[in-house]
């Protein structure tokens, strides 16, 4: 099982797009196990994508982060990593694939709509980040045998 840091950005909530995004998530099978809206510091947003520091598109990005809320979710499931950023698309609206949340939902390259950890020490890193330990739940989900195969040793 992996856990991993989904934000909806800044133009998903002024776009009234959380509740499809999120939809998408749970249709899936993942398990959204945290989840809250909040305003991201220019500190944070700094932390957050301190690997972008120094590139053309950082002052922007953070401005954009921070504009206005987001929704943070701690988004839970079997490869759920990838499978989210799969979810998500290409970085760039104009260029991600239909069906994806990029692709279907904005044209934009720089207001992308959410932001996925991109392995597995990112995700741990970022969890750290916008949840406490508290915020982030184990939930026993009636129908986890029906989302996954739970006859071997792993759910598959
Ligand atoms: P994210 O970190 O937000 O999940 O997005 P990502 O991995 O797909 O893309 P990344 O390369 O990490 O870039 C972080 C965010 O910076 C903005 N960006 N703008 N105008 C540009 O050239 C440019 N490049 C990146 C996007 O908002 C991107 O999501
Ligand atoms: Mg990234």
């Amino acid at each position: 099982m992996e856990t991993t840091l989904i934000i909806l950005k800044p133009d998903a909530l002024q776009r009234g797009l959380m509740g499809r995004i999120i939809g998408r998530f749970e249709d899936k099978g993942l398990q959204i196990v945290g989840c809250k809206m909040m305003r991201i510091t220019p500190e944070l947003a700094a932390v957050h994508y301190e690997s972008h520091r120094g590139k053309p598109f950082y002052d922007g990005l953070v401005r954009f982060m921070t504009s206005s809320p987001v929704l943070v979710m701690a988004v839970r499931g079997v490869g759920a990593i990838a499978i989210s950023r799969n979810m998500m698309g290409a970085t760039f609206g104009s260029k991600a694939d239909p069906g994806s949340i990029r692709g279907d939902f904005g044209v934009s390259n720089s207001f992308n709509l959410i932001h996925g950890s991109d392995s597995p020490e990112a995700a741990q890193r970022e969890l750290k980040l916008f949840f406490t330990d508290g915020e982030v739940h184990t939930v026993d989900r009636a129908i986890e045998g029906w989302v996954y195969d739970l006859s071997g040793q792993e759910p598959e």
